[in-house]
């Protein structure tokens, strides 16, 4: 494993310089492959042993370096040690590479690689609440929604694996004078058939169509205002029309989370917090942080040298709420601690998460344009005295350019979905192999979410990007079909091999280059995974799955397994069965299904 080579090598270490192995551990990365420099295994940065005070942070690092490195001896583990000014490295024995590395599969497979590794036991794992893919009710569903459902999945996916207990809620926008218009719309131009038959459709017409009338007709602009009016004073009919617009748009979106092998354990939404939006108000008033200004709007000052020279604004100037308002409180206490949430807002909605959940991390998902609501968000909550806001963070993306399908623009997930199963499909038709599929449909679908995901993984989150079709669904290249294609392909590896089992696994067969390229490659796992858990980007995980596909077809070129003397075949197989399941249980970090063919 991972952890017992940085421990030898830490002890190592500790013994010469006289301090404790911990210091070490952080300090040593595993080295990237380089095509020309398959050398040295980890590295040791004396950069950071001079921030932990361990060297002198005044010494000529030059010399730090060659008097460290020359007091290092090699040993069974460590083959060689050499030097760069301000960094040491160390190779590793070929053999014990692969026999330590290879260890954890020697049962067959392995989901936890990678996941125990000791650079993880200083992170305080808790329960974390994400909050990612939050569409609104009747409007469209749009690529910042779609970027948003599948980076928040990943997060969740990824926090989980690491220990934490993770509570994934989906935020509605299930509040607000849309709903006004959508009742008096829906009284005018709605049809329940049509809304049991296709909800999401029939809601997003309905609401279209009562926006075109609203701009010229004084009628129904008065009509909707007093169905929100309703809504707000909880009247029972529109309540309950309401109501089934929320549970049948829930039920139909649960359906499509569904095929993008996604769940939620808590629907809320912007309705559940109306009633405690007053109170944070009144919270606010109490402790004198609650201003008027000019306009004549309730505000908060967060100017630090408080000279209004940075306010938020919490009130219009008649008195009522704001999406910010909204925002601050979220969940009830419950003496039980089970999940019920009831009824708009995020400021008020932030605290009652709070009080409910107990989280210790609270993670946003949105697209940029939400930044400055979320500083200003977690300014508020501070400045309310709630120190926990210091956990809250927005995880923040860019924009997706030109997403569309065949018959036009997209208005629902669906769309997306069915375009991507459609045209994969389409490309596997050209291949023989499809017609051995049981259900090319479903294999289709799971690779073309893949490269859905891969294709918006691959850069910084924060960047925009190029939505392209033809780009994503390439079987070579950089994409989740490539992906896929390697999985496929190992276990199809696998099955063909099933019968060879030499008696002793020979770790000594994997000392050549090639093999070498792969365990040095899976070596960087733990790393990768500690990357992306600090910032919460995908794209390091992405890339590391990407080039261990690119190692593994080298392999598959260079390392035959049929033909080839039993202990070769068997330690290949081995090296072969861990590359499959470590880029297996990547890919369902990412939030992709593996498949077995396609
Ligand atoms: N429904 C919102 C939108 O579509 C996103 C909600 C984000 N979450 C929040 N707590 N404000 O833009």
């Amino acid at each position: 494993m991972t952890c017992f080579f940085r421990r030898k090598i830490a002890a190592k270490l500790a013994k010469t310089l006289q301090q404790s192995e911990d210091v070490f551990v952080p300090a040593l990365t595993a080295v990237p492959v380089l095509k020309k420099r398959p050398s040295a295994d980890f590295r040791l940065s004396l950069e950071s042993l001079r921030v932990n005070g361990i060297l002198a942070s005044s010494g000529d690092l030059q010399l730090q370096t060659e008097n460290l490195a020359a007091q290092l001896k090699p040993d069974s583990v460590v083959e060689e040690i050499s030097a760069r000014p301000g960094l040491i490295y160390f190779k590793l024995n070929r053999s014990l590479l692969a026999e330590k590395l290879l260890e954890p599969f020697g049962k067959g497979e392995n989901d936890n690689f990678g996941l125990n590794s000791e650079l993880f036991e200083t992170l305080n794992r808790g329960t974390i609440l994400v909050e990612f893919s939050s569409p609104n009710i009747a409007k469209k569903f749009h690529a910042g929604h779609l970027r948003s459902t599948i980076i928040g999945n990943f997060i969740a996916n990824l926090k989980q694996s690491l220990g934490n207990n993770v509570i994934r809620m989906n935020y509605l926008g299930d509040w607000g004078m849309q709903f006004g218009l959508l009742g008096a719309g829906f009284s005018r131009f709605g049809c329940m058939e049509k809304l049991k038959e296709n909800p999401l459709q029939h809601l997003f017409e309905v609401y279209v169509q009562v926006n075109k009338e609203a701009e010229h007709s004084e009628d129904i602009k008065l009509a909707a205002k007093d169905f929100f009016r309703q809504l707000e004073q909880h009247e029972n009919q529109s309540m309950s029309l309401w109501q089934q617009f929320r549970d049948i748009t829930v039920k139909e979106y649960q359906h499509i989370y569904k095929r993008l092998g996604i769940h939620f354990d808590v629907y809320s939404g912007e309705s559940f917090h109306q009633a405690q939006t007053q109170e944070v108000v009144r919270e606010l008033q109490s402790r004198g942080l609650l201003k008027t200004s000019e306009k004549g709007t309730g505000v908060v000052d967060l100017s630090p040298n408080g000279d209004m020279s940075n306010i938020c604004t919490v009130l219009r100037s008649d008195g009522t709420t704001l999406y910010i308002t909204r925002q601050v409180q979220a969940r009830f206490k419950t003496s039980t601690g089970s999940i019920h949430v009831r009824g708009p807002a995020d400021q008020g909605l932030a605290i009652n998460r709070k009080e409910k959940y107990c989280f210790d991390d609270m993670i946003y998902v949105t697209d940029k344009s939400q930044e400055n609501h979320f500083n200003q968000l977690f300014q508020i909550l501070l400045t309310m005295g709630n120190s926990w806001a210091e956990r809250c963070r927005h995880v923040s993306f860019g924009l997706v350019q030109g997403m569309k399908t065949r018959t036009g623009e997209v208005v629902f997930l669906e769309d997306v979905l069915d375009e991507a199963r459609a045209r994969m499909l389409h490309n596997m038709n050209q291949s023989k192999t499809t017609k051995e599929l049981e259900n090319p449909k479903d294999t289709a679908e799971k690779v073309g979410i893949s490269a859905l995901i891969v294709q918006d993984f691959k850069g910084p989150l924060r960047s925009d990007y190029k939505f392209d079709w033809d780009r994503m669904l390439q079987a070579q290249g950089d994409t989740g079909v490539f992906l896929q294609y390697t999985h496929a392909r190992l276990c199809s590896l696998m099955q063909r091999n099933e019968g060879v089992e030499a008696a002793a696994f020979n770790p000594s067969c994997l000392c050549d280059l090639t093999s070498v390229a792969v365990l040095k490659h899976l070596l960087r796992y733990d790393e990768v995974l500690y990357q992306s858990d600090q910032d919460l980007q995908p794209k390091y995980l992405v890339n590391f799955l990407l080039k261990l596909s690119h190692f593994v077809a080298s392999a598959h070129r260079e390392l035959p397994v049929k033909g080839s003397p039993p202990d070769v075949a068997q330690a290949r197989l081995r090296l072969f069965s861990a590359a499959r399941s470590v880029l297996a249980s990547g890919m369902r970090i990412l939030g992709i299904t593996p498949v077995q063919k396609m």
